[in-house]
C-alpha cells in the first residue's frame, strides 16, 4: 500500500485496535492521520505521540461527523483511507434496558452509515479509496453474553457487504474487519465469555497486521483469528447443528454462572 501523500482517518484511535492502527498508518508514512474519539484525553495523546491530529467527536452525532468530514475534506483534500472502528461493549439479553440495545446500535453499526454517507460518495467519484468498517466476530457467529452487541455487530457486517455490493464497481474497496478477543480494554470485563477470549487473544498489532495483509490483498473479510472463518463456514453449512454447538458452548459456560451474572449486571449498565 502506498501510504505517502494519503489522508487517513482512524475512529475509536484513542485506545486499542484504533489506536495501534493510527500508529501503524503513521509509521508506515501516511501523509497525514486524523485521530478521532470521544476521550479527548486519550486521542490527545497519541496524536501527539504519532504526529497525526487529533480531533474530539462523538461518532453517534451526525452533525459532528459531518464538521470533522467538512474540516478535513476542506484542509485536505480527499480522504483516502477511512478506518470506521469506534465500538462499545454492550452485555447481556432481553433484561437489559432499552436505552442500552440503542446504544449499542448507535456506536457499533449506525455511526458506520453516518461516516459512509459523508465519505464514501466522494470515494466513489474518484473511483478509490478505502473504507473498513469493524465489526466482530460476534457480528459471524454470535455473542452468547452480550445480546445488544452481537446484535449490533451482524447489522456492522450487513452494512459493510451492502457498501461493497453497492460502491466496489465504482473503484471504493470496503473491507470489514471480525476479530475474536483482542487485548484491549473491552476484553477485561470479568465475564466468562471474556475469559475464554483472552486466552486466544491477539494484540492490537497483530490486527493491524492482518488489516494490512487483508487491505494489501484486497480482502473484504478481514479474520486475524483463522478459526472464526472455520465457525462460519460450518454455520453456512448446517445452521441448526452450530446453533445446538452454541448452546452446548453457552451451557459450558455457565459453569461460572455466578460470576457471569454479577458481571453481566454490572455490563448491562456499564
Ligand atoms: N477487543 C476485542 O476483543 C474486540 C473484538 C472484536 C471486535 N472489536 C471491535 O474493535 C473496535 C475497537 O475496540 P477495542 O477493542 O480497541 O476497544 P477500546 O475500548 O480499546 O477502543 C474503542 C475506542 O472507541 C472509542 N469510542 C467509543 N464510543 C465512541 C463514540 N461514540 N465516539 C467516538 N469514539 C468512541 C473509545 O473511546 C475507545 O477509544 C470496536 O468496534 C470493537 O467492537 C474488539
Amino acid at each position: 500500500m502506498t501510504l505517502q501523500d494519503k489522508t487517513a482517518v482512524v475512529t475509536g484511535a484513542a485506545h486499542g485496535i484504533g489506536e495501534a492502527l493510527a500508529r501503524r498508518l503513521a509509521a508506515c508514512g501516511a501523509g497525514r492521520v486524523v485521530l478521532v474519539d470521544i476521550d479527548s484525553e486519550g486521542v490527545s495523546r497519541v496524536a501527539e505521540e504519532v504526529g497525526g491530529l487529533a480531533r474530539v467527536v462523538d461518532v453517534c452525532a451526525p452533525e459532528q461527523v459531518a464538521c470533522l468530514i467538512g474540516e478535513i475534506q476542506t484542509e485536505f483534500g480527499a480522504i483516502d483511507y477511512c478506518f470506521s472502528n469506534a465500538g462499545v461493549a454492550v452485555g447481556g439479553g432481553l433484561e437489559t434496558e432499552v436505552e442500552d440495545w440503542c446504544r449499542a446500535w448507535e456506536v457499533n453499526a449506525l455511526a458506520h452509515v453516518h461516516l459512509a454517507r459523508l465519505v464514501i460518495p466522494g470515494m466513489a467519484s474518484r473511483g478509490e479509496g478505502r473504507f473498513v468498517i469493524t465489526a466482530s466476530a460476534a457480528g459471524l457467529v454470535s455473542n452468547v453474553t452480550a445480546g445488544p452487541y452481537a446484535v449490533a455487530k451482524a447489522s456492522a457486517v450487513a452494512f459493510a457487504e451492502w457498501l461493497a455490493i453497492n460502491y466496489g464497481d465504482s473503484g471504493v474497496k470496503v473491507s470489514c474487519l471480525c476479530p475474536q478477543g483482542v487485548d484491549t480494554r473491552m476484553l477485561e470485563a470479568d465475564d466468562p465469555l471474556m475469559a475464554f477470549l483472552r486466552k486466544g487473544a491477539l494484540s492490537p498489532d497483530q490486527v493491524v497486521d492482518a488489516v494490512f495483509r487483508g487491505l494489501e490483498a484486497n480482502q473484504f473479510l478481514i479474520l486475524p483469528h483463522h478459526e472464526v472463518a472455520d465457525y462460519f463456514r460450518r454455520k453456512a453449512g448446517d445452521y441448526d447443528r452450530w446453533l445446538e454447538g452454541m448452546r452446548r458452548f453457552r451451557r459450558s459456560l455457565s459453569t461460572r454462572r455466578d460470576d457471569h451474572e454479577t458481571i453481566r449486571n454490572e455490563n448491562v449498565k456499564g
